[in-house]
């Protein structure tokens, strides 16, 4: 069996998700999914004047991708979109001071979420922003590592 190192931090935000839930009129919704290890992430947004007024998510996802994403989510809120679109993975693992290297892959689940109710948002505002969108075929690809190493605990 495989013992993972997890930062405090990481182990906090695990056990005290912030902005978890479903914003009832969001401007904009992006669920995304592996299929591989049946992960599933959905983020709504609140944007006013180009602005990430709120934000919160649901998810059927490991212990990682609740602490991922439950940092994502404070990172963003109150930025501009512009700034959001920027993020990436490495931002939200640095925000948690680390993921161990085999759960780094959960990370991106969070942010290709936020890409995608971003994406989403823009098409609604009819603007095509391809670069936002996620690819559906390898979302989230789960790391060769995992897959040998087997089960997680
Ligand atoms: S999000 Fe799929 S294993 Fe963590």
């Amino acid at each position: 069996m495989v013992r993972l190192e997890y930062s405090k931090k990481v182990l906090e935000h695990f056990k005290n998700p912030r902005n978890v839930g479903e914003i009832e009129d969001a401007d904009a919704v992006g669920t995304v999914g592996n299929p591989v290890c049946g992960d599933m992430m959905e983020l709504s947004l609140k944007i006013k004047d180009d602005m990430i007024e709120d934000i919160k998510f649901r998810t059927f996802g490991c212990a990682s991708a609740i602490a991922t994403t439950s940092m994502l989510t404070e990172i963003v809120k109150g930025k501009t979109l512009k700034e959001a679109e920027d993020l990436t993975w490495d931002d939200v693992v640095e925000g948690l001071e680390g993921l161990p290297p085999i759960k780094v892959h959960c990370s991106l689940l969070a942010v290709d979420g936020l890409k995608k109710a971003l994406y989403e948002y823009y098409r609604s505002k009819g603007i095509d922003r391809q670069d936002l969108k996620p690819n559906e075929e390898d979302d989230h690809d789960q790391g060769e590592e995992e897959k040998e190493v087997g089960p997680i605990v």
